[in-house]
């Protein structure tokens, strides 16, 4: 009866509007524009519905994308599009007192021929400015993003009607615009009380009638969680790691399962139960907490004022007194004495606190900066602080738009490449490659960009030494630097890390002048890389030892932590299969790094230049490289006590020796990373496009088991000789992975393998080699067999081709220890004793986030061998 009642009082102040569109009663619009009339399910099962009854004048036309990128989490509503080429404007009905959500979804793509590089354009809502002269391709480009969603929300309009509208630029010829969903949500008032505003004590501010654009919501110390999980308003929560500034991330803890999470009487849309269940605090070595901050850098937009939402429950404490903090908001006090308790009353309570702060236009460096520090003044019992999740939303009341992010030279330079080399090989121009890659599940953190684009430069992969085939995408979102400003230890710029791996004899120290000296001066001929970081040259040391020295770029900051990860998680991994670090040079405000020499490059240019086969590997070497490469990961994961995840295992990752022995790379740069202030892209995938896990994607939670998903794609590209992406091939070929287990499955692989191969490999070693990778590649990481099955099967592989005669197979998957060198992690375990004493009723966390100086960079990216 009631419903029927406030129905009908709906239909009367909506008629003009319901005539032409029918909304729902509850006023949520979830439109996939360009749908057909039935609309369509996006892979959360939730239902889209067509955009064309809000659409009001203007041209558009719909259309499908030309490609799906393997990242899309969903082919709704990103799959089809509405393209205006001119201004024009969808109505929607709405009450004009309320807040609402606005979603809008961008996957650029080329549609009907527009290619998206050329789309630029505004959008208004009843005037107020969301985004202008925009270019989604450019931003998921500089963002390694295949697509984007923004997310507003707009104070109440004081009108029946929300006016959105797309305008293509006037700016830039054939301009055009275009969307591809659209969410409109009524929202519950997420601003219970205002806000108090940094550096202004005692002053709150009224934010109720400015517009806001979500910039970040992390779930501290947590996992992802996707709209479905969310308590009610379809907000995503990422993961915080990539955020952390400094060496020292602290601890995660986790509500044990009994704790129930109490919201008395505030109410739960606030924020979902994950969030309050997990959170991340410092550790429980009062002189190491007090000695530094817990950080988190977010890179924001200049001239903006900027509202930071802190969550807090504590399920491990209960009484008031115990832990009591500060809070820093750029470096200025936002909140003295916080103490969870003191504020809920009891554990399991959660609450949250606002805090607005105005940031200013700081010459290209434009971040905003989070820290949480114990507070002595009060005399707690313990000097912690604790953190559950963070929003930070932009606040304006007219004008919510920013520029767009500058893509960095290499992507650049990197898309033509890619961009003319398709045009060479297939005369065909409509494939856009968005990146050459893509990250995938994007954050709002959109700005974020701006300082990939600043800091790319920087940032390639160590031992990459060819020009073309390196991994330089900024994917490793993390950012574990290991600084000296946060842990005070260390004297040298390098680090404490450094140090301890010189005094340990882990490590050789060189002059500028051996290095000098071993590069005839950094001699552009010697040049055999350009990495991230700088230059890489090949050189001489010791009178006919031959070295890569990786050569910072000398204005690089940002290298000096890169080249202390390096350094530590180098130093510390040694085994046969891992490319292994000689020592460093730091003089002059000169850094290089110097490693082995890999004569024969990575395993990516034996298998194939550009898109085509070369012969230059028999079977039973691709199966040894592969053998080799599988040893080294098997390291990685079970060596070192701890899980190591390489996250980016690939063709390119994967070097060569003189002696052909494969040695696996980059998995320094991909455990504890570019810091902060570079690598934040996206804080759910990381790894290279072609490779990636699909569990992964869906869930966000890595394990060992995407490594071996990655490598399964590697030993169909060793058996194809063909990359893992060719955008130039037919839709159902792009993806090797797919390719490959189609073929397989059709019984029809021999026709893809590389030509150079067919008739030399013995089908049972085919067969076996086949059967595995194509287990590899199982969509669920359970069903994949671990790296250590992966080596007795392709050692099998390898028995099966040298030994066709059906001779007795020996098992020879035992793994050699003394292959290994072992290091001494003892110091580690003592750590990790430490937090188990702090462990909130869970086990996982205790190796994840160490925090005092030397362990915790190397190990911080760690995780247990149960995994998460
Ligand atoms: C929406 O657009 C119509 C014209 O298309 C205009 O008459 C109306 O005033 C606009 N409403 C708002 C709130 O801007
Ligand atoms: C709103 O945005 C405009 C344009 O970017 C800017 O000039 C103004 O200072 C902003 N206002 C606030 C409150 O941030
Ligand atoms: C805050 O302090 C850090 C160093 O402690 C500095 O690098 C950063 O620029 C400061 N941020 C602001 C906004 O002042
Ligand atoms: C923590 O941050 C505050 C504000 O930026 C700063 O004043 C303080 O020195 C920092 N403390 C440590 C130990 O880094
Ligand atoms: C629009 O954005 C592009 C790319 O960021 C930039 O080059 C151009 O100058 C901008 N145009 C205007 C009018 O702001
Ligand atoms: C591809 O683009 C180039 C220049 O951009 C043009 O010369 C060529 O004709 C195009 N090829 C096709 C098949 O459209
Ligand atoms: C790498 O690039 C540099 C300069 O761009 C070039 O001189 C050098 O020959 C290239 N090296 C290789 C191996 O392609
Ligand atoms: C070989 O060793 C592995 C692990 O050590 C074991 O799982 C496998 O069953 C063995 N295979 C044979 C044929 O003995
Ligand atoms: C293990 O490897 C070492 C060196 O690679 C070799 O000398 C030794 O014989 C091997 N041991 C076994 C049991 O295979
Ligand atoms: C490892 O280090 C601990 C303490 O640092 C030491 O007692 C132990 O002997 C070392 N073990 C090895 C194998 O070097
Ligand atoms: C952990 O706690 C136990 C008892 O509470 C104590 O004996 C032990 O020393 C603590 N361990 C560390 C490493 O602090």
């Amino acid at each position: 009866m009631r419903m029927q009642k406030s129905l009908c009082l709906f239909l009367i102040m909506y008629i003009p509007i319901l005539l032409n569109a029918q909304t729902k009663k509850d006023e949520s619009l979830l439109l996939g524009c360009g749908l057909g009339d039935n609309g369509g399910k996006d892979s959360d099962g939730r239902q889209w519905n067509p955009d064309n009854k809000y659409l009001s004048g203007g041209n558009s036309i719909t259309s499908k994308a030309s490609f799906q990128d393997p990242s899309l989490l969903s082919e709704i509503p990103y799959m089809s599009a509405r393209v205006f080429t001119s201004e024009s404007t969808y109505k929607f009905p709405i009450l004009p007192n309320k807040r609402y959500w606005l979603r809008l979804h961008f996957y650029p793509s080329v549609y009907n021929n527009l290619n998206p590089s050329d789309s630029y354009f505004s959008v208004t809502a009843n005037g107020v400015a969301l985004l202008n002269n925009f270019s989604s391709s450019i931003t998921c480009q500089a963002l390694s993003q295949a697509y984007l969603d923004r997310e507003y929300s707009l104070a109440p309009l004081n009108s029946n009607v929300l006016n959105l509208t797309f305008k293509p630029s006037d700016k830039h010829n054939g301009a055009f615009a275009f969307i591809n969903g659209i969410q409109l949500i009524q929202m519950p008032d997420l601003l219970l009380d205002s806000p108090s505003l940094v550096g202004y004590d005692d002053q709150t501010m009224d934010a109720k009638n400015l517009h806001f654009q979500t910039m970040f919501r992390l779930n501290v110390g947590g996992q992802f969680i996707s709209p479905v999980q969310d308590s009610g308003l379809s907000r995503t929560w990422y993961d915080d790691t990539p955020y952390l500034y400094g060496a020292s991330t602290g601890i995660t803890n986790q509500a044990a399962k009994d704790v129930k999470i109490d919201y008395q009487t505030m109410p739960q849309y606030i924020a979902p139960h994950d969030v309050y269940s997990t959170s991340r605090s410092m550790g429980n070595n009062k002189d190491v907490n007090m000695g530094y901050n817990l950080t988190w850098m977010f890179q924001v937009d200049p001239n903006s004022m900027y509202l930071t939402r802190l969550h807090f429950c504590d399920y491990f404490y209960s009484k008031v007194n115990e832990i009591v903090f500060n809070v820093f908001v750029n470096n200025q006090t936002a909140q003295t004495g916080a103490d969870v308790i003191g504020w809920t009353g009891s554990k399991g309570v959660p609450t949250y606190k606002d805090y607005v702060i105005y940031v200013q236009d700081q010459a290209g460096d434009d971040q905003l900066w989070l820290a949480l520090h114990p507070s002595p003044d009060s005399k707690p019992e313990y000097y912690d602080a604790i953190l559950n999740g963070v929003e930070i939303f932009k606040l304006n009341d007219t004008d919510l738009s920013g520029p767009n992010p500058q893509p960095s030279d290499m992507m650049i330079e990197h898309d033509n490449q890619e961009k003319t080399f398709q045009n060479k090989k297939n005369g065909h121009n409509k494939s856009f490659v968005i990146g050459g890659a893509a990250g995938g599940a994007a954050g709002f953190a959109i700005v974020a960009a701006i300082c990939v684009a600043v800091h790319h430069r920087k940032k390639r992969a160590p031992g990459s030494y060819t020009n073309t085939t390196s991994s330089w995408l900024p994917l490793y979102g993390n950012s574990h630097t290991t600084g000296t400003k946060s842990t005070g230890s260390g004297k040298s710029t390098m680090g404490s890390g450094a140090n301890l791996a010189m005094a340990q004899g882990l490590c050789r120290y060189f002059s500028l002048q051996e290095m000098k000296q071993a590069t005839k001066n950094f001699d552009e001929s010697n040049v055999i890389g350009v990495g991230g970081f700088g230059k890489v040259y090949k050189g001489v040391i010791d009178n006919g030892v031959k070295v890569a020295i990786k050569r910072s770029n000398p204005q690089s900051e940002q290298g000096v932590n890169e080249f202390q990860t390096e350094i530590e998680m180098l130093s510390k991994l040694r085994h046969k299969h891992l490319v292994s670090l000689i020592g460093f040079c730091e003089e002059d405000e000169e850094m290089c790094l110097v490693y082995d020499y890999m004569a024969h490059g990575t395993m990516r240019e034996h298998l194939y230049k550009g898109n085509k086969p070369i012969d230059t590997l028999s079977w039973k070497q691709r199966l040894e490289i592969c053998i080799g490469a599988a040893r080294g990961l098997h390291y990685l994961h079970t060596g070192a006590k701890y899980t190591i995840i390489h996250r980016d295992v690939k063709t390119t990752n994967i070097l060569l020796d003189e002696n052909f022995v494969a040695k696996v790379s980059d998995f320094g740069l991909s455990k504890t990373g570019p810091n902060m202030n570079q690598g934040h892209v996206s804080t759910v995938v990381k790894g290279s496009f072609g490779y990636l896990d699909p569990e992964y994607f869906r869930r966000q939670q890595l394990t060992e088991k995407s490594d071996v998903y990655s490598f399964g794609v590697v030993l169909f590209e060793a058996l194809c000789s063909r990359p893992a992406l060719n955008p130039s091939l037919q839709k159902e070929q792009v993806s090797l992975a797919d390719w490959a287990l189609l073929n397989k499955r059709k019984g029809k692989l021999e026709d893809i393998i590389d030509p150079n191969l067919k008739g030399k490999i013995n089908p049972e070693s085919l067969n076996k080699f086949a059967d595995t990778a194509e287990k590899c590649l199982s969509d669920h990481g359970l069903d994949r067999p671990s790296m250590n099955d992966l080596l007795w099967n392709l050692e099998f592989a390898l028995n099966l081709q040298e030994n066709p005669d059906g001779s007795t197979h020996k098992n020879t998957s035992h793994l050699n220890e003394s292959e290994f060198e072992e290091v001494n992690l003892s110091h580690n375990n003592e750590m990790a004793a430490h937090y188990k004493n702090l462990s909130l009723g869970s086990e996982h966390d205790l190796s994840h986030h160490d925090s005092t100086e030397n362990s915790a960079a190397i190990f911080s990216q760690i995780v247990n061998p149960k995994g998460r």
